[in-house]
């Protein structure tokens, strides 16, 4: 803190990102990154981009990109917002659509960085509990609200909502926007992006950090209407005009074109998730039903806030989060079976 800070800047709560070990040695499975490498062909198209043109502005619209998601999901480009990360996605969304008066609405156990977003930009908001099997009630959301928004399937929980049941959330909703944030619907769910023609009032947020394993090239998207998209270009284009980079357009929009390395790469960890969770039930864990790439689960013994800091001393970081209600669970990235077994040994 120094004397210069604004009162604003004093009361932030900011987020706080799983743990980027600079030791190489780590079974990492703390931040749900993909254990694959990106597509070959991205790689490539990257290093292509690699020249003199870098003296030159990236396209401030991204508009390569735009197209590629368009393609892929049978969208118009004005439907394809991009940013960088789904983070800057979300923030533009909230700052740009949420402001309203009344409370926006997610589950209490979510995002975390929801939250921060409402803390940054001013925004009352209400977190609506899960039932006890850790499912969205979408009864509950039936209030007056600025907006909702929740991760598809949770984060941290990994539990889906099927898309009949998004729809039903829709229409009780019409009067505010609902934002669903497919970060990992890749790895199991639908997604609702077959649903922004019907409801003008839906944004589905996705991004290339998981499924598509280029967390640290930084990209996400969102799809909807397009008057909520020109909100969204509106907000970034009074921030900052290119947040995504020459190598970052076109590397993710030839991502997006690849899909068979796609489909095959989710397919592996769809196969080694569900690996895992039966060995971790033979170690006498519970494990919500997960359609994510990581699994949430807590042990009727062992203290997991414990567990987390003795398997890291055997050099595998999990995530724990010290909020009440999941206290003592742990979120488990899907890693390759290798790293799988590491756990499992360590557990043993
Ligand atoms: C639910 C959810 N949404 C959004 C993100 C942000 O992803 P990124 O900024 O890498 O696109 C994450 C990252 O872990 C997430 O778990």
């Amino acid at each position: 803190m120094s004397r210069f800070w604004s009162p604003f800047v004093k009361d932030l709560v900011p987020y706080v990102p799983g743990e980027q070990p600079k030791l190489t040695k780590l079974v990492k499975l703390n931040t749900n990154e993909n254990p694959y490498g990106p597509s070959p062909k991205a790689l490539q198209a990257m290093r292509g981009e690699l020249n003199d043109n870098l003296r030159l502005y990236p396209d401030p619209n991204g508009d390569r990109l735009k197209q590629a998601v368009a393609e892929y999901y049978g969208v118009s480009a004005q439907q394809v917002f991009v940013g960088n990360g789904s983070d800057e996605v979300l923030a533009h969304i909230f700052h740009g659509l949420f402001q309203h008066g009344a409370p926006l609405l997610f589950p209490d156990v979510s995002y975390s960085f929801y939250p921060v977003y409402c803390g940054l930009y001013g925004i009352p908001f209400e977190q609506v509990a899960l039932d006890e099997q850790f499912q969205i009630r979408i009864e509950d959301y039936a209030k007056p609200n600025a907006g909702i928004i929740f991760p598809n399937p949770n984060a941290p929980t990994g539990c889906l909502m099927p898309l009949d049941v998004v729809e039903q959330l829709l229409q009780a909703n019409r009067d505010s926007v609902v934002v669903v944030d497919e970060a990992y619907i890749d790895f199991g769910g639908e997604t609702a992006i077959s649903l922004v023609d019907r409801y003008d009032n839906l944004l589905v947020t996705q991004t290339l950090s998981k499924s598509r394993s280029l967390a640290g090239l930084r990209v996400g998207l969102a799809v909807g209407h397009p008057d909520l998209i020109d909100a969204l270009e509106r907000i970034k284009n009074s921030f900052n005009s290119y947040p995504l980079d020459r190598m970052a357009i076109v590397g993710a929009a030839v991502a997006f074109e690849d899909r068979e390395y796609f489909e095959q790469t989710c397919r592996t960890v769809i196969d080694s998730r569900e690996a895992l969770v039966a060995q971790l039930q033979a170690k006498g864990f519970e494990v919500l039903p997960s359609a994510a790439n990581f699994i949430f689960a807590r042990h009727p013994q062992q203290d997991a806030a414990a567990l987390a800091a003795r398997l890291r001393e055997q050099g595998v970081i999990v995530r724990h989060f010290k909020q009440a209600r999941i206290a003592q669970f742990l979120r488990i990235t899907v890693g390759t079976p290798e790293m799988n077994q590491a756990l499992i040994d360590a557990l043993g």
